[in-house]
């Protein structure tokens, strides 16, 4: 049995199997409907728990068809309308799922609750998506780059905007699948640097340019993500767009990335704030591509954790 708590936390042979496992089952569909079932079901006679205490709409979506094409069943549960929003603890929440259900994925706000949850669970939990970290959607964002350019490996991967979740699992990525990160962003809202110096002791370089421009030349891969994440408070909009602004991602910046850079955004966006809209739908952007990769790649990440 094996957790999926943070691409750090995975070892990188293991997320090669699953980005390439990814991409054979992709591959296999062969743009058969949506709903129809995979040729092989490796979660047949399945349960799998989903878990919301934050909104989503492609995490709950891709997770759920997902798992149905593999030949397994669904609940979505809603963390408010489970005794766990009413004081029921997360050890016991996870002991009690444990009988019922065959793998656990959470969405919640603060890291200690996942860990919780997979410390108490006897079936495997996915982490999808914390305060901290993201990583089933760089899975998806490693999945996506390399079916448009090949090998991530040694390539220049610019984060513009808030040091946020998604940045953090892009620097986890960046120290298991070899590849260099820059972060350009205010430092007000620079990551943690535990997350840079670790990816560094991988032998990649990460650095932080605040210069956007001078960020963005040579850059494969340019990525942003809101200014507001669900667990900022909206008090704190109006300043975080303020020290944003000169981060956003417009035709000007991009057009100091490389000629083939793609640009992705793990979406939901606010155009014309992050990104404009004429990024987002110009011929960089794999947006579209990403947000459907996350259906793919946690299907390989499903079948890894339940040793399938
Ligand atoms: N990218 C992502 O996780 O989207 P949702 O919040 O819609 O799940
Ligand atoms: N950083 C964003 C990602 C949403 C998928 C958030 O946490 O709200």
């Amino acid at each position: 049995m094996n957790h999926f708590l943070d691409i750090n936390a995975t070892d990188p042979a293991e997320l090669r199997g699953m980005i390439e496992a990814a991409k054979s089952m992709k591959n296999a569909r062969n743009g058969r409907p949506k709903g129809a079932l995979d040729d092989e079901q490796p979660l047949k006679d399945h349960m799998v728990a989903l878990i919301f205490e934050k909104p989503s709409t492609r995490t709950r979506v891709s997770f759920d068809v997902g798992v149905r094409q593999m030949g397994g069943q669904t609940m979505v549960l809603s963390g408010a309308d489970m005794q766990l929003g009413h004081g029921e603890t997360i050890a016991d929440t996870a002991r009690v799922l444990s009988r019922y259900v065959d793998l656990i994925m959470i969405r919640t706000f603060e890291e200690q609750t996942l860990l919780e949850m997979a410390e108490y669970a006897s079936v495997p939990v996915i982490n999808g998506l914390t305060n901290r970290t993201h990583p089933c959607q760089i899975m998806a964002d490693i999945l996506t780059y390399e079916e448009h350019r090949g090998s991530i490996a040694g390539k220049k991967v610019v984060w513009c905007g808030d040091g946020n979740n998604v940045f953090a699992s892009f620097a986890h990525a960046a120290g298991q699948f070899g590849f260099d990160l820059v972060f350009s962003g205010p430092s007000t809202l620079d990551p943690e640097m535990g997350f840079i110096e670790e990816a560094r002791a991988k032998g990649v370089n990460v650095d932080i340019v605040r210069d956007p421009v001078a960020a963005m030349t040579g850059a494969d891969l340019v990525v942003t993500d809101t200014w507001v994440s669900m667990h900022d408070p909206q008090s704190a909009r109006e300043r975080r767009h303020n020290q944003l602004r000169p981060y956003q991602v417009n035709e000007a910046l991009m057009a100091h990335a490389k000629d083939d850079a793609l640009f992705m955004h793990c979406l939901p966006a606010h155009r014309d704030d992050e990104a404009t809209s004429a990024v987002m739908d110009g011929p960089h952007s794999v947006i579209f591509d990403e947000a459907e990769n996350r259906l793919h790649a946690q299907k390989a990440v499903m079948r890894w954790c339940l040793g399938r």
